[in-house]
């Protein structure tokens, strides 16, 4: 039953009205089909009528794009003109995207208003239970879909083809950015930078030097199940409905697949032990074994998953905690001072991200957090998996009962109930979405930021970009911050989860936030810290548009790799050695293990191993003076500059290694004729822009 490779999956809609009867289990199989048919079925005559009548109402012709613009303009007109009939219009919508699309699209890319809980009762925790255990949950009546219609300004051409190109499955081609100062008069939002804001201050108290954690991206996949397919079709895999669509002959011995990945290992002694875990010290109790290929055979599953994950699932528990012990016996001898957590704690499992179990998810792993590196204090983030129905987070100004503000109001209380922020700090953690400015007691700001205002899923950044600068309003916040911290010859390090250049994130936004850092670099933004690519990168930012002029090159941002392995990367986490009052980071060392090690060492915890120093790994003559700090300046010469060599290939090679934390399944960057690969290229040059427009036109097929 556990491993069957039909899938079945329970459906439930919940839909408030009596007539539409909630919570009838409905089989659906996993695949294209969907569950809301019997609910379709029971509309009553009328509501039926309306449904279909006005489906022709959306048969429209033109290019994709028209169509996708059209469909918006035509249901914001059919709210408009049909009070009280919202979640009749929200199913038609549904019903119209079955029609041009596949569910899961439908349900996540357009949609999303799918959410299912995870069964509490393996978890033990009372305290989350929504009552609809293991069913996916729909909302017809109220969704952010047709929250965002209402408000949306089908006048704007443009808002309507970011809409189509970010949603609309690149219906529309992405439109080129507008002016930002002609839009909004950016200028206008702050004081006008002086002559000696071109330069950092001054030091007097600059040698000593401390120790700052970083982690990003746990990923906890809380339905990781050993023996459950690790080498599955659609990821993540490990969980128990996963499957491999080449279906293993009789004669298939998934051992092939353990030495496809271990080609070196004369071991095979497979890592079964279901009851693995660390105790309250921290100390691994691996328990037994359990001998599949005794009870399954040997061709059961394409690769049976092992105890500390896979290449292509989330962060078992198991793993989480490990990764947590390793920081803790590191904190130990580097004393950090603090910890960065750049965000995502939920799995990439968005079917089952109902509100219980992200809940449990965010107690989770802030608790071990706390439990294993105790009192030292967290700097956290929320991602794009850290809200519900995976990005959603409205904007204050629309209503405040919207139901997403539970999470930031929830996530603010566990922060603060673990001391890294005080009782004092609560209404501003709300305000600001689980944002925060801090000052260290060196006298560093820490602004934290929820990114997901300007995250292209997150529906609610959507029909009012031209008009709205700053619907959430972390940017004004933002530049409070450090409009009061230039004031006072104080340096400011920025935290957010996505990295505001990435292919994901609103033009607009972006350019917005890289006019921010014109404004306050270098002399009071320090250094910024993202994750959420799962990759270990960096961007450089400008002072002009162009990235080949050293003298150009004005701040940092580190992107960090991830502890999940998703998708093919080794689990890793880094430090940094930082000055006392600039705030500069003199280097980084790296951690990581080699995940395919873990499989069939006969369930032994895995060893962790410094991977490299930027230093040494990027100037290994030493021709960068030792106290200079790695900033804009040294990304630019020592790593920008040499990556966009695209015949240096070697260089591309190393640098990918590297991103992959050398991993067993990192990319070849070399064609067969011995040019750079476009997934390499993509990858490595394109995020070397700044500006995420720049970064979406650079890719190549
Ligand atoms: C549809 O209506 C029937 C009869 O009222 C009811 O038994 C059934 O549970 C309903 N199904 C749904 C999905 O609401
Ligand atoms: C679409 O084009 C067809 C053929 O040209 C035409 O018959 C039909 O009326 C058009 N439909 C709409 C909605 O414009
Ligand atoms: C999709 O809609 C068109 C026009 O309304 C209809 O002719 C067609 O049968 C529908 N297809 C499906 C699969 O429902
Ligand atoms: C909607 O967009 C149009 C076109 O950009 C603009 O002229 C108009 O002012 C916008 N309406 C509102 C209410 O912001
Ligand atoms: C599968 O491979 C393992 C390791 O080589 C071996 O011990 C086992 O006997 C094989 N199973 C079958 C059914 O051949
Ligand atoms: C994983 O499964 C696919 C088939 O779906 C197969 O092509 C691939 O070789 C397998 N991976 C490994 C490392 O064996
Ligand atoms: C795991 O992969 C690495 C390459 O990334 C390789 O060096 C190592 O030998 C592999 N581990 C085993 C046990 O084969
Ligand atoms: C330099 O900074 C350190 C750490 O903040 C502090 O302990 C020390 O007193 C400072 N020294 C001077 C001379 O200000
Ligand atoms: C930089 O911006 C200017 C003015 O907007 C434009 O003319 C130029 O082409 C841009 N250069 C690059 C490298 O994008
Ligand atoms: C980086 O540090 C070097 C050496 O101290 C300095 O020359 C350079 O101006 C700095 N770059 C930036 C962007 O601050
Ligand atoms: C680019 O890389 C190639 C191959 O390593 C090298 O021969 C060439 O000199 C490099 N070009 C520049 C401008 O550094
Ligand atoms: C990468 O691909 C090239 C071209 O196919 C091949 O020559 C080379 O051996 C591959 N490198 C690795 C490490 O597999």
């Amino acid at each position: 039953m556990l491993f069957s490779k039909l899938l079945i999956a329970s459906t439930i809609a919940t839909v408030a009205l009596a007539e539409y009867h909630v919570q009838s289990p409905v089989i659906v199989n996993h695949g294209y089909a969907d569950g809301s048919d019997p609910i379709f079925d029971n509309l009553s005559r009328e509501d039926s009528d309306f449904i279909n009548k006005n489906l022709r109402v959306f048969d429209t012709n033109g290019t994709n794009c028209d169509q996708c613009k059209q469909r918006i303009i035509n249901a914001k007109k059919l709210v408009e003109d049909n009070p009280g009939k919202e979640h009749v219009i929200a199913l038609l919508l549904y019903k119209y995207c079955l029609n041009t699309s596949y569910r899961l699209y439908c349900q996540w890319t357009d949609f999303f208003f799918i959410s299912e809980t995870f069964n509490t009762a393996q978890t033990g925790d009372e305290n989350v239970d929504s009552g609809y255990t293991g069913h996916t949950s729909a909302n017809f009546y109220d969704n952010d879909f047709l929250q965002v219609i209402k408000r949306f300004n089908t006048s704007s051409d443009l808002d309507l083809e970011y809409y189509c190109y970010f949603k609309g499955n690149k219906a529309c081609k992405l439109p080129a950015t507008p002016d930002i100062d002609e839009l909004f008069d950016i200028e206008s939002w702050w004081p006008e930078k002086q002559p000696q804001h071109y330069e950092e201050p001054a030091y007097t108290n600059n040698s000593e030097t401390f120790n700052v954690l970083h982690a990003s991206d746990f990923h906890l996949q809380l339905r990781y199940k050993l023996g459950a397919e690790a080498n599955c079709s659609s990821s993540p895999c490990a969980n128990s409905e996963n499957y491999n669509k080449v279906s293993p002959g009789k004669d298939y011995n998934f051992t092939t697949y353990y030495t496809n990945v271990n080609p070196d290992t004369d071991r095979l002694d497979f890592s079964f032990y279901p009851d693995a875990h660390y105790d309250e010290e921290g100390n691994y109790i691996k328990g037994d074994y359990y001998d599949f290929p005794a009870y399954f055979g040997w061709n059961f599953n394409n690769a049976p998953a092992t105890a500390f994950g896979a290449f292509l699932s989330d962060a078992p528990a198991l793993l989480l905690n490990n990764s947590l012990v390793e920081m803790k016996k590191l904190h130990e001898q580097k004393n950090f001072e603090f910890l960065l957590f750049t965000g995502d704690s939920f799995a990439h499992d968005g079917e089952h991200g109902g509100d219980d179990s992200l809940k449990y998810t965010e107690k989770f792993i802030f608790s071990s957090v706390k439990q294993y590196l105790n009192d030292l204090q967290v700097f956290p983030c929320l991602g794009n998996h850290d809200e519900p129905h995976y990005a959603q987070v409205a904007p204050q100004s629309y209503v405040r009962n919207s139901s997403y503000y539970w999470n930031n109001d929830y996530v603010s209380r566990l922060w603060i109930d673990n001391e890294w922020f005080d009782e004092s700090k609560a209404q501003d953690l709300k305000t600001h979405y689980t944002g925060y400015s801090y000052v260290t007691p060196r006298g560093l700001k820490v602004i934290g930021l929820n990114s997901n205002s300007y995250y292209g899923d997150n529906l609610w950044t959507y029909g009012e970009q031209t008009t709205v600068a700053d619907k959430f309003q972390n940017w004004q916040f933002l530049i409070d911050e450090l409009v009061d911290s230039e004031s006072k010859n104080q340096r400011v390090w920025i935290l957010a989860h996505i990295p505001p250049n990435n292919y994901d994130v609103q033009p607009i936004q972006s350019h917005i936030f890289s006019r921010i850092v014109k404004r306050f670099a270098p002399y009071t933004i320090a250094n910024m810290f993202f994750g959420h690519t799962h990759r270990d990168q960096f961007t450089v930012y400008y002072s002009t548009n162009d990235t080949s002029k050293v003298e150009d090159a004005l701040a940092i941002q580190w992107v960090i790799p991830s502890v999940t392995p998703f998708t093919n990367f080794n689990p890793s986490f880094r430090y940094y050695e930082v000055e006392n009052e600039s705030f500069n980071i003199l280097n980084t060392y790296n951690y990581y293990f080699n995940l395919n090690d873990t499989f069939t060492n006969g369930g032994d915890e895995p060893t962790w191993k410094l991977e490299y120093s930027s230093r040494d790994l990027y100037d290994p003559e030493g021709t960068w003076p030792e106290d200079a700090p790695l900033n804009a300046t040294f990304w630019h010469t020592y790593a920008s500059q040499p990556l966009q060599n695209t015949t240096d290939v070697a260089f591309n090679q190393k640098f990918m290694n590297y991103k992959y934390r050398l991993s067993v399944f990192t990319p070849n960057c070399t064609t067969a004729s011995g040019k750079l690969s476009n997934t390499c290229f993509n990858d490595n040059n394109c995020f070397l822009n700044f500006l995420s427009d720049d970064n979406i036109n650079c890719q190549k097929g």
